[in-house]
């Protein structure tokens, strides 16, 4: 025991040194925050708290958290110096005052991104002092609009401060975002990709960990894409716990242009499982829908389940016009169904206060200690597979 101190200590301060310098300031926690649960499907805040709030914004997050996330969400994108930044569109058109910025109305480009030529103002040709320069706005005119304008974009560095001050443990879901677009048009230093500054940025922070395991569980976080390859490339930079996401069944991926048949398919699961833990499709391609009438659900989350596979699908949304009729317009009828009929392990919802309320009104404890009953054995299938990873 004494003739380890040393060696300890020498870690420790190797450790220290190693941290780089430039750190953005966190509160800083004594190791006794509320820890994250883990008995019931994970709350996802899709891009924060985005029903109520401008998206990606620094109070969407803050109200997610307030409202019961165990994960706040983003999309991470880049300035055109390298900055990465949380943002959904490649474009600003949609979601900022970009448009009355006289100053910029020079930066209108036309870029083909996965396929598709498309003329805005992209964020790769801004630096990060002119997209701090703008103010993010509503994307959806039926939504509240009185906070456009007041909020800037964030840096993936600033979310993750959001998320290491909250008072108990809030996960986060960052997605390596239209990576084969952002590869293209941005360059970094000695030959770095946009996934290598994505992992490093998590790295710094102490991210760090395999799904479920003790560093985990201190800074839980799963990384999304889109992308295979991007998943597949950093599973050797990172053992956190990585989501393939699942498109429509007209797109195909944006890197490896397989169809959704092909990436949904049992050989390919088997394939995937190596580096996911878990998928991230649309929900209507889980349970297809015709005149906004459910009809028989697919047998993807079976199969993915087999294949010992978490499954998350997007979006869920409050609003009428998102509801399909089968759910009488009661968002908890629609939470009801994927949670307890189809059985999902987690939920991208823009409304995280609403599917907080359900699940806090629902769960029963005896419920709850049979769930974790099924979470251990889940965890341990879990550690079995890992060891048969080539
Ligand atoms: C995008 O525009 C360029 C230039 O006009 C053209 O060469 C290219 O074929 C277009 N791509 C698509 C997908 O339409
Ligand atoms: C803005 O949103 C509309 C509707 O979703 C879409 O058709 C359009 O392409 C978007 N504009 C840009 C520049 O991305
Ligand atoms: C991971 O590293 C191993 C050993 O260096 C290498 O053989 C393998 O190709 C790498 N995998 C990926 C996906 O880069
Ligand atoms: C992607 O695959 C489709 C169907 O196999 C093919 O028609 C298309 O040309 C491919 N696109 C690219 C960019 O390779
Ligand atoms: C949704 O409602 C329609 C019409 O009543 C019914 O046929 C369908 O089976 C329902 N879908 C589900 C998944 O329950
Ligand atoms: C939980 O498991 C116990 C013992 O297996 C069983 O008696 C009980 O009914 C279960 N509770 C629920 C709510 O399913």
């Amino acid at each position: 025991m004494t003739g380890f101190a040393p060696f300890l200590l020498l870690l420790l301060v190797i450790g220290c040194t190693a941290r780089p310098l430039y750190r953005l300031p966190s509160q800083g926690h004594d190791g006794s925050r509320k820890p994250l649960q883990t008995f019931r499907p994970y709350n996802i805040a899709h891009r924060g708290s985005n029903g109520e709030l401008p998206e990606e914004t620094r109070p969407a997050y803050l109200r997610a958290i307030e409202e019961g996330a165990d994960f706040i969400e983003t999309d991470i994108l880049s300035s055109k110096d390298g900055v990465l930044i949380c943002f959904h569109d490649v474009t600003l058109d949609n979601t900022t005052d970009v448009a009355n910025h006289k100053e910029f109305a020079d930066r209108k480009r036309t870029y083909e991104v996965q396929g598709e030529n498309i003329t805005g103002f992209f964020t790769v040709d801004f630096s990060l002092k002119e997209l701090k320069s703008l103010r993010v706005r509503q994307r959806f005119s039926f939504r509240d609009q009185q906070f456009n304008g007041k909020f800037q974009i964030i840096t993936f560095e600033e979310f993750i401060t959001i998320a290491l001050d909250a008072p108990r443990v809030v996960g986060i879901y960052p997605e390596i975002k239209n990576p084969v677009f952002i590869n293209k048009r941005v360059k970094w230093l000695h030959g770095k990709s946009f996934e290598d500054k994505f992992v490093e940025t998590l790295q710094k922070y102490g991210y760090k960990g395999s799904y479920l395991s003790k560093d985990w569980l201190r800074q839980p976080a799963f990384i999304q894409s889109f992308a295979p390859t991007s998943l597949v490339y950093i599973s050797n930079k990172t053992d956190l716990p990585k989501v393939l996401l699942i498109d429509d069944v007209t797109v195909p991926t944006q890197d490896t242009n397989q169809s959704y048949w092909e990436i949904t398919s049992n050989k390919y699961l088997d394939y995937i499982k190596q580096y996911v833990v878990g998928i991230g499709p649309w929900k209507d391609t889980l349970v297809p829908v015709v005149n906004n009438y459910m009809i028989n659900p697919t047998d993807l989350v079976t199969r993915a389940h087999a294949h010992n596979l978490q499954v998350h699908p997007y979006t869920y949304r409050n609003e009428n016009r998102f509801l399909h009729f089968n759910f009488s317009q009661d968002p908890y009828m629609e939470y009801d169904y994927w949670i307890n009929k189809i059985g999902v392990d987690g939920l991208f919802t823009d409304f995280t206060g609403s599917l907080h309320h359900f699940q806090e009104w629902t769960t029963n404890r005896q419920d709850d200690d049979n769930k974790s009953e099924s979470k251990l054995l889940h965890k341990i299938a879990l550690l079995v597979s890992s060891y048969k990873k080539p």
